[in-house]
């Protein structure tokens, strides 16, 4: 009898087993709707196109909800547009998640990845599944912070920026700008307190925007103090929370507000007005960088002293671009006007944004 019964429990989470895979299968299953890379699908596999014929490219996103990621995301979807069939995946910024999501592309034949990590040390893991799947694939955002060439496979490539280029650019707005208004020195002190409102930690972007902005303004002959500095994770809400603990502490001490991208700036600003600034002559400096269509307004209207530009469009553009060449196994850089460096990355040039040229960030943002 026991053993009849076990059988029989055998048989039944067999049969489950066909019926579970069956069901996620379908779940899975190339939809054709274009609206679903949308911010509202979270978690749930997109795709572009159903056709066959066209290369297949699974993309992970280290999470859906990041302002910058958001515009990476969108101009990947219009450069796939009838060139290839995407696989767009929102990793929960969890390495976990983004593990098994590759695992299941790979299982369902893309021909090349676009991998946006969670952890950027996790590039060889995924650079191994791809490998023994014999698919390229192509980093984008997070960098490896050993470099792309120290990944065991020919066939993995990376695009992003010169992190180092985007502080040194912020530095250098800072510090024309402080120049430029003596009145900005509060204390009379002749020195420059900041407060740093930083990027997520062990990001290559944060790390050496945090870096290198101060050391660019110290170079051109600027002392300054630092009075605060702490992550906000690129997010909004907590660039406010911690904006608005700092004022309640130091007060009219502060007298610049160096962010690592304008998500944290646009919070930092709601604290300031919450706290007076902006109206009636008094005035705050911030700058972050990415050039976001919100921060541009702020920058427009005399908010936000500038910001830098991390240029959405194309990095989203030529990983795809890429993508599609590795998968047809043509020089992955065909058609395309951009080299590889040394380490086998694309890194797609930072700007600087004031009030001045503005309408450089709104074309790149597809706003013009
Ligand atoms: C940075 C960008 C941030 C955030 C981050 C995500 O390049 O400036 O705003 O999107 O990437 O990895
Ligand atoms: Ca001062």
């Amino acid at each position: 009898m026991k053993k009849i019964m076990g059988l029989l429990l055998t048989v039944v989470l067999v049969m489950g087993l066909f019926v579970g895979c069956g069901s996620k299968n379908k779940e899975t299953e190339p939809t054709g709707g274009k609206d679903n890379n949308q911010v509202s699908d979270e978690g749930k596999d997109s795709t572009e196109d159903v056709s066959t014929d066209k290369p297949k490219v699974g993309v992970t996103i280290y999470k859906f909800d990041d302002n910058f990621m958001t515009y990476t995301r969108n101009a990947m979807t219009s450069a796939a547009e009838g060139n290839a069939e995407l696989i767009m995946n929102d990793s929960q910024n969890n390495q976990s998640v983004q593990n098994d999501q590759v695992d299941v592309m790979i299982s369902k034949g893309v021909d090349s990845l676009v991998i946006n990590l969670v952890d950027p040390g996790a590039a060889p893991t995924i650079a191994d599944k791809a490998k023994a799947a014999g698919i390229p694939v192509i980093f984008i955002n997070k960098e490896y912070p050993d470099g792309t060439d120290k990944i065991d496979y020919d066939k993995s490539w990376y695009v992003g920026t010169q992190s180092k280029e985007s502080g040194d650019i912020q530095g250098k707005l800072v510090a024309e700008a402080w120049k430029e208004h003596p009145e900005w020195d509060r204390n009379g002190d002749g020195k420059m307190q900041y407060v740093m409102i930083m990027g997520e930690p062990g990001h290559p972007d944060a790390e050496a925007r945090t870096k290198y902005s101060v050391e660019y303004i110290k170079s051109e002959g600027i002392e300054v103090d630092e009075l605060e500095k702490q992550t906000g994770m690129w997010d909004a809400t907590k660039g406010k929370e911690l904006m608005t603990t700092w004022l309640g502490k130091e007060g009219d001490k502060i007298e610049m507000v160096l962010c690592n991208n304008d998500g944290m700036a646009l919070g930092v600003v709601e604290a300031l007005k919450a706290d007076g600034y902006f109206s009636d002559d008094k005035f705050m400096p911030v700058v972050g960088v990415d050039a976001i269509p919100e921060a541009l307004d702020l920058i427009q209207g005399d908010i936000m002293l500038g910001t830098v530009l991390n240029d959405p469009l194309n990095q989203g553009r030529v990983s795809i671009e890429m993508a599609i060449n590795a998968a047809l196994d043509k020089d992955v850089l065909e058609g395309l006007d951009f080299q590889l460096d040394e380490t086998k990355a694309v890194r797609i040039p930072y700007q600087p944004i004031t009030k001045d040229n503005l309408g450089i960030a709104k074309e790149a943002y597809g706003m013009e």
